[in-house]
Formats: C-alpha cells, structure tokens, sequence
C-alpha cells in the first residue's frame, strides 16, 4: 500500500533563512512512519532544501517541453536532476492568473512522468461551480482532461482542491469532499493507462491546519493532504504529518 502523503505548497514564501529556521524546528519527523512528507518550495530553493531520508522534495511547476528556448521555464528533467521527487501541476493559482488549461496541465504531466516526476495534478470548482451545482461537471472534465495517458504503472497523485476554499478558512463537509473523491475515481477509472486505481493517490487541499484536520483525516480515501500557509509554520506542519500516522 502507498504511503499517505503531506505535501508543503510554499508559494512564493520563504527565503535562505526562512530555510534554516524551518529544519531548526522540523527535524523530528520519523522516516520509517506511513506518511511521506514533501516541500515544495520556490524553485531557487529546491536545493538548499535536498531529499533527506524524512522527506522529499517537490517544484511548484515545470514546463511541458522536454528543453529549449522558453525564457524563465524549467523542465522537468533538470527538476528530477536536483532530486527532485514531485511536481505540483495545475494548481489553480496557475490556472487562474497564468491561464493554464487542462490540456497544458495534461502535456505538462506527461512529460514529468517520461521524466520519472510524479505529478500532483490539482482540481477543483469554484465557488459559483458549487453554488451552481455544476461542480461534478467541472471536476470530471479537468480529471478527463488534465490527467494524460501514458501514465502505466506510475503513480500519480489528484489532489481535489475547491477553489474557494483555498487560503479562506472554509473547508467543505465531509461528505462533500468524499462525493468528490468517488467522481475523481470513477473518471480515473476510464484512463486505460491506470491499471490500478489503488496506485493513484487523492489528497484534499484548501485551508488545512491543526484544528481541522482531525475532522477531515479519516474520509475515506483520503490519503493525505496539500497544505499551503499551514506549512510555512514547521510546527503547525508538523501535527498535520502526524495526524495520519
Ligand atoms: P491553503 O492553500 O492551505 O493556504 O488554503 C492550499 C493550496 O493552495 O494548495
């Protein structure tokens, strides 16, 4: 059985310092436990950070192109050259103001797999999709859509984050979080390049902290987490890591 994942979505936060004063505080993570955590930082800093035996390293990005002349890209196999593990695509941070679509979402994770990246790939409604219940629209065709075809017996990660949720306190029901897994799994299933479902883990996103995840960590299906300010505080993150041992 895979391992639960943490994942730290820093945005654009954090600095040398921020680096040193971070792992001052979160170094007592156990290795052997059932969760694997990973940071991903802004690019600059992927290797000031460095896989450790407690921890991976993810980007926040990369380009679809496997090389060439794309001013201030990064591929994916320069990525996986630094050690890098993981990949968060498609977060809607990128769809929204850098206007990515599916499609490139889809490019995008297929050349991270050709790479040996194991893509997170983002999903989720806004808040007028969910008020005007065309959310399980919107989430089947980004699944559709953005998961691509040659992932075979790779791993691959959908992280399910409703867009209004994101950086807002608001966190949905339970049960809403879990129709929403059973509508990601049913269009997975259509992929024929996913031969086990059970490979592909599905993580919730948008407002996790200290005080919610004891809510929300036993959905079932749930295999972890994508945190963002949360994870800027090593303590704070720390507890998230631990509530699903
Ligand atoms: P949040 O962000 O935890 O601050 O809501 C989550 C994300 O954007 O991945």
């Amino acid at each position: 059985m895979s391992k639960k994942l943490v994942v730290a979505n820093w945005k654009m936060n954090g600095d040398p310092e921020f680096i040193q004063d971070y792992f001052n505080d979160f170094s007592n993570h156990d290795e052997n436990s059932n969760v694997e955590v990973v940071f991903c930082p802004p690019f600059p800093l992927l290797s000031m950070i460095g896989n450790s035996h407690s921890y991976r390293i993810g980007a926040q990005d990369c380009h679809n192109a496997e090389k060439g002349a794309f001013t201030g890209e990064v591929s994916s196999a320069l990525l996986k050259k630094l050690n890098v593990d993981y990949v968060i695509l498609g977060h809607s941070e990128r769809r929204e103001y850098f206007k990515e679509s599916n499609d490139l979402v889809c490019e995008k994770a297929s050349t991270a797999l050709n790479n040996d990246l194991l893509p997170i790939i983002c999903v989720g409604e806004t808040l007028e999709e969910r008020e005007n219940n065309t959310y399980q629209n919107v989430i089947s065709t980004q699944i559709k859509e953005s998961v691509p075809d040659n992932i075979e017996d790779k791993k691959l990660i959908i992280a399910y984050e409703p867009v209004w949720s994101i950086g807002t306190g608001k966190i949905p029901k339970n049960e809403d979080i879990l129709e929403v897994f059973q509508i990601i799994r049913e269009k997975l299933g259509n992929n024929p390049s996913i031969e086990n479902i059970g490979n592909v883990r599905i993580l919730y996103g948008g407002s996790v902290n200290s005080k919610n995840c004891d809510i929300i960590k036993d959905i079932p299906y749930l295999d972890g987490y994508l945190v963002g300010s949360a994870s800027l505080k090593p303590t704070e993150f720390h507890i998230l890591a631990k509530s699903l041992v």
